[in-house]
């Protein structure tokens, strides 16, 4: 059984499935991924021709997923607090919370992370943390928030990942690191690099 990431948050819009796509083509080359996606809208699962190289997976594997024979499963999930979170929470390595520096975001976070303290009380192992995305040059904003997101009890990640015209594109593009913008290479990486190093740790 392999090492599970989740990448969960119950707004849409903050990200979730570009950093799942782009973290899982960051690792493919290591391991071997899948990349399941548990959202009923199924983005990442109908565009799975934009990536040949990756296996996405649908929904209907969430129940076995711990027997999937990969190194690592990433696992997206929908915007909204679906009842499959809980267990899924419980058998995940890590979550991942990706959010924007926006006020109704950060309110937003609060339900997610309560549910990832509730799965760490069943699964001690389970680790967690926030990254921030979509941010803006130069604004105070992502300050203020930062630090309202320390005091939150889940640890808010070094890496922040920056509102970029690549990103954006990377779902067209095969993803990021085919893209010419180094600066979008290197947050993604870096971002993948940090949660290895939180899982082995
Ligand atoms: N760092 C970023 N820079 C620019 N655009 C981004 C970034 N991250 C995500 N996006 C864009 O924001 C929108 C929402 O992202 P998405 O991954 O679909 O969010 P979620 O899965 O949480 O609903 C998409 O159009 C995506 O291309
Ligand atoms: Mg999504």
């Amino acid at each position: 059984m392999g090492n599970i990431i989740t990448i969960a948050h119950q707004k849409g819009g903050v990200g979730k499935s570009t950093l799942a796509v782009n973290l899982a083509l960051c690792f493919q080359d290591q391991l071997k991924i899948a990349l399941v996606d548990t959202d009923l809208q199924g983005s990442l699962y109908h565009s799975r021709e934009e990536f040949p190289g990756l296996e996405i997976v649908g929904a209907n594997r969430l129940e076995d997923i711990a027997d999937l024979p990969h190194d690592l499963v990433i696992v997206d999930t929908p915007p909204y607090l679906s009842n499959k979170l809980p267990n899924l929470f419980a058998q995940s390595n890590f979550i991942l919370v990706p959010t924007k520096a926006g006020f109704f975001d950060v309110m937003a976070i609060r339900a997610t992370l309560a549910l990832v303290h509730e799965a760490q009380t069943i699964n001690p192992q389970l680790k967690a943390g926030i990254a921030l995305n979509m941010v803006k040059p130069r604004s105070s904003i992502t300050a203020d928030v930062a630090d309202l997101l320390e005091s939150l009890g889940t640890p808010l990640l070094r890496t922040r990942i920056h509102d970029r015209v690549s990103i954006a594109r990377s779902s067209i593009t095969s993803g990021i690191l085919h893209s010419t913008d180094k600066k979008a290479i290197e947050e993604i990486t870096s971002l993948a690099e940090e949660i290895v190093q939180l899982i082995i740790t």
